[in-house]
């Protein structure tokens, strides 16, 4: 009741914002108790970004602990303008001092990416090491950085002792590039094979067309059954994997890129 009651007071003000913004409507999906595969079997609650005591994700707070499931990353007053009614403190990184490596190449040599001033992928982290990753992907390393702990929130403070697992700690030196801009001129500036997102593609920059985490994931839609359809949390979901994820990556990439150790995105560069 009391997870019911915040929930929907968390939908209403974020809605408020959204709408003053010009958004759209609050998908289903969106709730965390539903699951796109499992949804179907009436098998509730086991999304991986459900951290509440009613979870029966790998991860999440004790039987009689913190059952608010939106709470781990939103609130509705006192949070960070990082992002949409945010509620976790920036990620320390695996220095521990707010820095993260950059992808640093290997596949098909050094990354054009780094000689593009407009992408300013390199120069932010010149100018300020605290400001790479910036945008989503901020957000995200709050948790999947594998150091910042994940039960730790700025309105609540630690409602779980809960940390990282090696599965979902992710380093961005060996996954694919991300908080870099992607407009025209950097396109321009790349060599053939590479388009950028058009309008209406599921596929997507962020506001300031920058890629990010969510270009290709989308936190709230848990994709993955572990079974026939393994691409987690997937932003362009069908529930034809293989398509769905050469679609993901025809939508900048001309062809498919084969990629590096363990055909993962996550282990680019070996
Ligand atoms: C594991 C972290 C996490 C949890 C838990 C979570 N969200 Fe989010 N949410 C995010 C992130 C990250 C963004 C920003 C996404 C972006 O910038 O593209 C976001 C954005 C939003 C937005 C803005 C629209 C959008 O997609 O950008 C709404 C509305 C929202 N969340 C609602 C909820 C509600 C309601 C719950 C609980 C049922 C919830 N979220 C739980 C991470 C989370
Ligand atoms: C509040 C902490 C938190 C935040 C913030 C967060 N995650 Fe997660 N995420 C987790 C946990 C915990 C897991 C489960 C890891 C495990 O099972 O070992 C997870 C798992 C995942 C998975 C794997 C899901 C699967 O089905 O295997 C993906 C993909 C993912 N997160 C993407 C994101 C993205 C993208 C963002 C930012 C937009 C984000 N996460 C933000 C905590 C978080
Ligand atoms: C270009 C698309 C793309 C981007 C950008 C991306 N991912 Fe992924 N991610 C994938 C794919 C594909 C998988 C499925 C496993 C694989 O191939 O690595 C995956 C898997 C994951 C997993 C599950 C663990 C694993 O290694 O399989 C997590 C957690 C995750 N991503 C988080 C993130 C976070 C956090 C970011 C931003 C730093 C991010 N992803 C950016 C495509 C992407
Ligand atoms: C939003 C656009 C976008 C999407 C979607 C995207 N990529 Fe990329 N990708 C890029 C850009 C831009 C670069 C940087 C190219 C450079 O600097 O040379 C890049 C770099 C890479 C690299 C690094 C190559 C190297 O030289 O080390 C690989 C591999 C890659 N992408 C694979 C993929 C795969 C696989 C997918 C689909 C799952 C995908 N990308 C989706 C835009 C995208």
């Amino acid at each position: 009741m009391q997870y019911k009651h915040w929930c929907f007071t968390l939908l209403v003000l974020l809605s408020g914002v959204l709408y003053a913004a010009g958004a759209f409507a609050i998908p289903a999906s969106m709730t965390l108790g539903y699951d796109t595969n499992l949804a179907a079997a009436g098998i509730q609650n086991s999304h991986p970004h459900n951290l509440s005591s009613a979870s029966s994700s790998t991860i999440h707070a004790p039987a009689g602990g913190e059952d608010q499931v939106c709470k781990f990353c939103h609130t509705p007053h006192g949070g960070s303008a990082e992002g949409p009614l945010w509620n976790r403190i920036n990620p320390l990184g695996p220095n521990g001092d707010g820095s993260f490596p950059l992808y640093n190449g290997g596949i098909g040599g050094a990354l054009n990416l780094y000689t593009i001033a407009e992408a300013e992928y390199n120069a932010t982290v010149a100018a300020d090491p605290t400001r790479y990753p910036n945008g989503a992907t901020r957000l995200c390393l709050s948790c999947h950085d594998g150091v910042t702990a994940v039960g730790e929130v700025i309105s609540g403070g630690t409602l779980a002792s809960l940390t990282m697992s090696a599965y979902g700690t992710i380093d961005l030196s060996t996954s694919h590039p991300v908080s870099f801009i992607y407009n025209a001129a950097v396109e321009a500036a790349l060599p053939a094979g590479f388009n950028r997102p058009v309008a209406g593609d599921v596929v997507k920059l962020d506001a300031l067309e920058r890629v990010q985490c969510t270009t290709c994931h989308d936190p709230h839609n848990d994709t993955n059954d572990g079974g026939t359809y393994t691409l987690p949390m997937w932003r362009l979901y069908t529930g034809v994997e293989a398509s769905d994820y050469n679609d993901t990556c025809l939508t900048c990439h001309s062809s498919v890129p084969s990629v590096g150790g363990g055909g993962s995105l996550h282990i680019l560069r070996q």
